[in-house]
């Protein structure tokens, strides 16, 4: 007889845990941190672990938490686990796929060979892969899982907003937004956007008539949140019923939630692979069906 899963999970995630492992039907136990006085440090995990084991991170203020999955994953293998499991519902570092001025370090590279080192597979949610084609390029573990909340998002939507016009606010966004609105037979379309700085972005729409249209502008990630209140500006000011906001990944720094309330936005709404008030779908059964095929 084989022993079952089990999911490791850091107090902060708890939550997140127990609906995963609700839904995949694993055993859960928590690794426990202690801060020493001088910012260091050290994790404990359960003394005697089975052959399989899913650590779940989701990877917001990423910093310390690479961190605590070195350790982790090192740990869990002297402990017995000889199969790792990531569970990153957000995966850090991703947008940073090439050196944009000369001796730029490549994170997506970098962070990505840094998890094949430690895990055999690694499911995360709509990671930013732009230049590269798949998670296993930027990932390069045998089994590297990307789901989608695009799907989720799309079915919220449509069970909230009548005829809704689903709008990308840059070009890289036309991956979700043609899954969204290929489930449901959305208009949708994307617009152009140029970054000139972490809050300066430039947004030319698309050449569709917006008047009087439902629009929900869906993307990725928002992390300052001037993207989608630049975005969501100009579609109000070319006569749009409607502007709200749907994403996958609720980063929002600082104040970005205001930013994008300030420019007119209706409501927003998010998965849960980061846990965020604006939170209005689960990923957990999505997961679950994923570690159902990754673990043994
Ligand atoms: C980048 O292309 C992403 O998809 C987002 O559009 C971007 O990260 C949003 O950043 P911000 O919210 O800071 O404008």
């Amino acid at each position: 007889m084989t022993t079952p899963t089990l999911l490791l999970h850091f107090e902060d995630e708890h939550e997140s845990a127990l609906q995963l492992a609700r839904a995949a039907g694993l055993e859960l136990a928590k690794i426990e941190r202690h801060d020493f006085p001088d910012g260091e440090f050290k994790l404990r995990l359960p003394v005697s672990l089975p052959e399989s084991v899913v650590i779940l991170r989701t990877l917001d203020h990423p910093n310390e938490k690479l961190l605590e999955l070195l350790l982790a994953a090192r740990t869990a293998r002297e402990l017995g686990a000889r199969h790792l499991t990531l569970v990153a519902p957000y995966l850090a570092y991703m947008r940073q796929d090439v050196a944009f001025q000369p001796g730029e370090a490549v994170s997506q590279r970098i962070v990505g060979r840094f998890f094949a080192d430690l895990f055999d597979a690694v499911i995360t949610v709509d990671p930013h892969l732009h230049r590269v084609a798949t998670l296993q390029e930027a990932v390069p573990v045998p089994r590297a899982i990307a789901l989608t909340g695009a799907a989720l998002l799309a079915d919220m939507i449509a069970e909230r907003r009548q005829r809704p016009l689903l709008v990308g606010p840059d070009q890289e966004s036309a991956q979700w937004i043609a899954q969204a609105a290929a489930r449901h037979g959305f208009d949708h379309a994307v617009c152009r956007k140029v970054r000139h700085g972490d809050r300066a972005v430039e947004i030319e729409l698309p050449p569709i008539d917006v008047a009087g249209r439902a629009v929900v502008l869906l993307d990725d990630v928002a992390s300052t949140g001037q993207t989608l209140a630049r975005a969501a500006r100009l579609l109000l000011a070319a006569s749009a019923a409607s502007v709200d906001v749907a994403v996958t990944h609720a980063l929002f720094a600082g104040d970005a939630l205001q930013v994008i309330l300030d420019a007119g936005v209706g409501e927003v709404w998010s998965t849960d692979c980061i846990r965020h008030p604006s939170n209005a779908v689960s990923v957990a059964p999505l997961i679950a069906a994923a570690l159902s095929g990754t673990t043994h």
